[in-house]
């Protein structure tokens, strides 16, 4: 009856099961996973943030392929505020970054070609990729006191059927930034051999260093697709609302708007209210983002101090986002680990191999998890070892 690329495992993982009987018997829960910046304590301005939504301009139904040039101008400013040059006309909107993945696999792949994306990443990729009939090769990230592309790997894992290199930006869970250099490096590789960048933005902003790591969205000289959104930059991810800026060399970068323009029309997913209230939304991005750098920053720096207070584990460095990795001992299975941690210490947290750690011993904690659970599920996650 179904298709192929839907014949997904869909029996509950262990660690989701172990959850949910958790949560029956009503045990106390420190929950490290928390990563809904609407479920953790922020302060918003809801009466800005309703009052966007009632602009009168929405009852009239505006059928714009790439977005409201209203929305689009004001995300263009948010790059212009980044000192990155973004043309209007080059962002297109659409309801979440997954969302303009799946736009840029249907314009550059056809059934069964390639994208290459890192390991260890975020564990959307696989579900998209198979929606859209791509196959995934993962090219390895290595870590030496930070996070580094094994060029020499992602060279080999090149075929005729790879479309693309895929980057997020800082990576998801990792934290760390694509650097000038590999940038470099991936638009040699990608310019030759006629691939396109996919760059993964929405935890740009997020940056734990004074350095303002510039965005993909500029870059000139391989065929780009940079993707952002509010759900992170403005911390509304129940807007749907985010956008895909297409750049590159000219010839490339006509057609692929051209060719996207004709995408994006026979699905016209934006609604008029959340398109007109896009350039309110930005602008409530700094005062979430001042909230939530102090939750990272605290979090960090009480990590730290009982980190320092032990020997049994560590974490690796982060540059960026939402999350940090820690390094635990690998005594055991991660999954097996992370369920032993919920049964016996009220601590959930996720094993390294949801995504794609190259071996036991990590555990990924959320940065934004409410200072006083956080602290206190480390230090029972520590107590296990
Ligand atoms: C790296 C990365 N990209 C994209 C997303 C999803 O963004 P959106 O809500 O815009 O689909 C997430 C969500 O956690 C993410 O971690």
């Amino acid at each position: 009856m179904f298709a192929d690329r839907t014949s997904w495992n869909l029996t509950t993982n262990r660690l989701a099961k172990a959850l949910s009987q958790h949560r029956a018997k009503g045990r106390p829960l420190f929950d490290l996973t928390v990563s809904n910046p609407t479920e953790c304590g922020f302060v918003y301005d809801n009466g800005a943030i309703l009052q966007a939504l009632s602009n009168p301009a929405a009852t009239i139904y505006q059928p714009e392929p790439r977005g409201l040039a209203t929305a689009r101008r004001a995300i263009a400013e948010y790059y212009a505020a980044r000192g990155c040059d973004v043309p209007a006309e080059d962002i297109l909107l659409t309801t979440s970054t997954s969302e303009a993945y799946s736009f840029v696999f249907r314009l550059l792949c056809n059934p069964g070609d390639e994208l290459l994306i890192p390991a260890p990443s975020y564990p959307l990729f696989d579900f998209l990729a198979d929606i859209q009939d791509v196959k995934l090769i993962r090219y390895p990230l290595f870590y030496d006191h930070g996070w580094e592309i094994d060029f020499h790997a992602l060279e080999r894992a090149i075929t005729p059927g790879t479309r693309g290199v895929i980057v997020v930006h800082p990576n998801n869970p990792t934290g760390h930034y694509t650097n000038s250099a590999a940038m470099k490096h991936l638009n040699g590789i990608c310019f030759a051999k006629n691939m396109a960048i996919i760059a993964d933005e929405v935890f740009l902003d997020f940056s734990l260093t004074q350095e303002l790591h510039p965005s993909f969205a500029a870059n000139r000289e391989a065929l780009t697709f940079t993707m952002s959104g509010l759900s992170k930059i403005a911390g509304l991810p129940q807007m749907k609302a985010a956008w895909l800026i297409t750049s590159g060399p000219e010839q490339w970068k006509s057609q692929a708007c051209a060719r996207l323009d004709v995408v994006a029309d026979a699905y016209l997913s934006m609604n008029a209210p959340i398109q007109l209230a896009v350039p309110s939304f930005l602008q409530q991005r700094t005062a979430f983002q001042e909230q939530l750098m102090a939750r990272v920053r605290g979090n960090l720096r009480e990590l730290d101090r009982q980190i320092a207070a032990q020997d049994s584990c560590s974490r690796l460095e982060v540059e960026g986002g939402w999350y940090v990795v820690l390094r635990v001992p690998a005594t055991r299975s991660d999954e097996d680990l992370a369920v032993d941690l919920l049964e016996s210490s009220d601590v959930y947290v996720h094993p390294g191999h949801f995504y794609d750690f190259p071996s036991d011993g990590y555990l990924i904690a959320s940065l934004i998890t409410p200072e006083h659970d956080f602290a206190e599920g480390i230090k029972y996650l520590l107590a296990r070892f």
